[in-house]
């Protein structure tokens, strides 16, 4: 894809679905999958995965489908999978330790440098290794470790606050935990895991099957 073709946020959000169910393929040894096949396993129309897959050249072939291994790499190559990204989490409550505990994000290529806290009865501990250091500490150790990522777990009230220490320091990217819309420049990405959002939505969809 050429730089600056802007491609709509709704395909990049599937992107990691098939790139999940590809990974899957690989692992039962299938070698070539047509767009009808992907559209069973993803739930998305054989359309929809063509159009989506096009927007960065394609790669299927007509009456042959998709080379599962190439797509798989490719689709890693857009999604920014082929290479390592130093994160730090802040926070090292439950969710901070979860994350710092979930090996898979690591495996992913996101390694998390290290974990800041404010709570003097934490700082000094270690979560699978990893040392938790007084946040006063936050912004020198991402300037002088070129963090690209930093991942909040922090009460609401604080979340802004560090995200802008974040910034200040040189982060480009946010992932959120905290349920606050962060304001960032626009060079900034955030992306927001609300729990409680996705909660309130299963919460309505129950709703509407159980009034059926
Ligand atoms: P927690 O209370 O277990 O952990 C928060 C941690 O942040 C504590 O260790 C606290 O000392 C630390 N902290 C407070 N102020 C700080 C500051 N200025 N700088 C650095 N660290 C600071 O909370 P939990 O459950 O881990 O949640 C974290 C965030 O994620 C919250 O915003 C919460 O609303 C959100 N969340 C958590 C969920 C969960 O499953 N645990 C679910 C949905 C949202």
């Amino acid at each position: 894809m050429k730089k600056g073709n802007k491609v709509s946020m709704a395909v990049i959000r599937r992107l990691p679905k098939y790139y999940r169910y590809l990974g899957e393929l690989m692992e039962s040894d299938v070698k070539r999958i047509s767009s009808q096949q992907l559209s069973q396993l993803t739930g998305f129309t054989a359309s929809q995965i063509r159009q989506d897959l096009n927007n960065f050249g394609g790669f299927g072939q007509q009456g042959y489908g998709y080379n599962v291994e190439d797509l798989h790499t490719q689709l890693g190559k857009i999604l920014g999978l082929d290479r390592v990204y130093k994160t730090v989490i802040i926070g090292a409550g439950n969710l901070g330790h979860a994350i710092a505990n979930y090996r898979s994000f690591e495996e992913e290529g996101f390694k998390v440098q290290a974990i800041f806290d404010a709570d003097p009865r934490v700082i000094g501990t270690e979560i699978r290794g990893i040392k938790v250091r007084d946040v006063k500490e936050l912004e020198d150790f991402v300037k002088e470790n070129q963090i690209e990522i930093g991942i909040i777990c922090t009460p609401k009230v604080v979340s802004q606050e560090i995200a802008d220490k974040l910034v200040n320091s040189g982060v480009k990217g946010i992932w959120n935990f905290a349920p606050a819309d962060l304001r960032v420049p626009e060079d900034v990405v955030v992306e927001n895991v609300h729990l409680n959002e996705s909660l309130f939505t299963l919460s309505y969809m129950l709703k509407e099957k159980m009034s059926e």
